[in-house]
């Protein structure tokens, strides 16, 4: 089975997960910037990994500009960011993604790192002005569900 992992990534984390999941089902992995979309379609299954700002899945546009593609093939969206998904934060960045989308993809959202020494002065003020500490919830058992899904296929 061939599985092709997508990510964009500003800090890391994204691909850091990305990279996890790439070993452990055995996928080709490639940034979403440096990716020949003409490639798209010899892949059955394709994993989108995508960090959150700003209440923004970055990967969105890509999803949704790219769907007439994916359609026809077995998608799962990973988020990464610092809300849990169970906050309302998280549910309304999901629901921005067009419905009959979001039907048909797998889904799950993953703790992030915030290494607020690396921010732009403007993130700087964001996570101030948000109360943001920095975190690191970066961990390989968390990307066990999207592993089982992946298996759960074949
Ligand atoms: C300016 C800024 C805005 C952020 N906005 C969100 C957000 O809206 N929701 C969320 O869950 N996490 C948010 N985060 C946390 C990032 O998603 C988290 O740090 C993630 O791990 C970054 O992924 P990356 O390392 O792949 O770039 C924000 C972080 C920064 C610095």
């Amino acid at each position: 089975m061939n599985i092709l992992i997508l990510y964009k990534t500003k800090y890391g984390s994204t691909e850091q997960y990305a990279r996890w999941i790439a070993e452990e089902v055995n996928a080709d992995i490639s940034d979403v910037e440096s990716f020949d979309i003409n490639r798209l379609d010899s892949y059955y299954t394709i994993i989108i990994g995508s960090p959150t700002y700003m209440g923004q899945i970055q990967m969105k546009d890509f999803l949704e500009q790219n769907w007439e593609i994916l359609k026809h093939k077995n998608i799962y969206l990973f988020t990464v960011g610092m809300f849990p998904w169970e906050s309302p934060e998280s549910k309304k960045s999901f629901e921005m993604i067009r419905e009959h989308i979001r039907d048909k993809i797998g889904f799950s959202k993953l703790p992030g790192r915030l290494d607020t020494g690396k921010l732009s002065l403007s993130e700087k003020l964001i996570a101030k002005l948000t109360k943001a500490k920095p975190e690191d919830k970066v961990h390989r058992d968390n990307i066990a569900q999207i592993v089982k899904w992946v298996k759960e296929l074949s």
